[in-house]
């Protein structure tokens, strides 16, 4: 029996999320300047070993059972292979999960599976190759298309589409849903967070699972929202009777903050204990300096006991983190 990541609300943190690289193949706006991320400096990136360690101590010390790679864009780091395996070898039955936008995942996907992946969620927002290409600010949606069905045959199932609400693309949220059924994945669409490097999220504009509910209503039947379990973030309906289902990932107007059970790692090597809460505690420096592995357990679990209560878009005192989602993982 192991002391977990609890916090002082009696959340336990048992789905572990790191970030592995600021860099990504898509710039989209509600995530990525047109620039990309400041690089980080390579002496300041976790090494596959350094990352392999800390995915140990987060099983056997502190009782995590999900590993989730995330970036920016995890496929743009040239030892993922490694970063997985080294992974796998301590995960003790934790599952071994990737978010990426599946561009080069089909010249990849043999080989990290063979490493240990055992599922990946794929972001895709519109199947309209001049949308995508707008939003993206690239014009790469073949690759992306090339990636999913290279997921499939390789039995990363479920696979799960993660599409992120924005104005421009909801002319196409109908043909979206249209795709996944007849593709047999499984879409989740999420509302925006103000976490986009560029600062143009306003509350005002963002569309909600509430708008978007109603014109998925116009073409689909919708039937028994539910959740997979209370820390699920998306809200699943059933589509047409099914088996088909389309989830909601309703952030900001449905917050699942109460039942978070996540601790994240950034590419640095700090925990970061929520999205929006900017204090971190760097285990970077403890790793290099020789500290044990139940040391740089004692400081994560201190660094989880602080998390905060939740991320407080809706209080008047509310102010964005300084991170943007591509520099804190997804
Ligand atoms: P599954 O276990 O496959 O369901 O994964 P997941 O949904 O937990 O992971 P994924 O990386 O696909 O995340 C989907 C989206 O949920 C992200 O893109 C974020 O928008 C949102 N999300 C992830 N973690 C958090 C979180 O801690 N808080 C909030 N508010 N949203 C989150
Ligand atoms: N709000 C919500 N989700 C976001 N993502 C990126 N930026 C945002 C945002 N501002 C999602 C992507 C992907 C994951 C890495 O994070 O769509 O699924
Ligand atoms: Fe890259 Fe993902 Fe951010 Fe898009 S959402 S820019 S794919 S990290």
């Amino acid at each position: 029996d192991v002391a977990g990541l609890v916090d002082k609300f009696g959340r336990e943190a048992r789905d572990l999320r790191v970030s592995i690289t600021e860099k990504c193949s898509l710039r989209c706006t509600y995530c990525m300047p047109e620039a990309g991320l400041p690089a980080i400096a390579r002496e300041n990136l976790l090494t596959a070993v350094e990352i392999g360690r800390l995915v140990g101590i987060a099983v056997r010390d502190l009782g995590v059972r999900d590993i989730r790679f995330t970036g920016g864009e995890p496929l743009m780091r040239n030892d993922l292979v490694e970063i997985i395996a080294r992974s796998a070898e301590v995960a003790d039955g934790a599952s071994i999960s990737m978010t990426t936008n599946g561009i080069g995942l089909d010249k990849r996907v043999g080989d990290l599976v063979a490493a240990g992946l055992t599922r990946v969620n794929i972001s895709l927002d519109t199947v309209d190759r001049d949308h995508f290409a707008r939003l993206t600010r690239r014009d790469r949606l073949p690759s992306v298309f090339a990636g999913i069905e290279a997921a499939k045959r390789a039995g990363l199932t479920p696979l799960k589409i993660n599409a992120v609400l924005m104005r421009d693309t909801l002319g196409g949220a109908l043909d979206l849903l249209e795709w996944s059924v007849a593709n047999g994945v499984r879409l989740r669409f999420i509302e925006q967070m103000p976490l986009d490097a560029d600062e143009a999220w306003a509350r005002d504009n963002m569309v909600d699972a509430a708008e978007l509910l109603d014109i998925l209503s116009s073409r689909f039947v919708l039937t028994q929202p539910h959740r997979e379990d209370p820390s699920a973030p998306a809200e699943e309906w059933i589509v047409d009777g099914g088996p088909a289902t389309v989830g909601i990932i309703a952030s900001v107007t449905r917050s699942f903050c109460e039942a978070c059970d996540r601790t994240r790692l950034t590419a640095e090597g700090t925990v970061r204990s929520c999205l929006f809460g900017d204090d971190e505690t760097d285990l970077r420096a403890l790793l290099r300096g020789d500290a044990s592995d139940a040391v740089i357990a004692d400081w994560w679990r201190a660094a989880m006991w602080g998390k905060q209560a939740g991320h407080g878009m809706d209080r008047a005192d509310f102010v964005r983190p300084v991170r943007s989602m591509g520099a804190i993982g997804g």
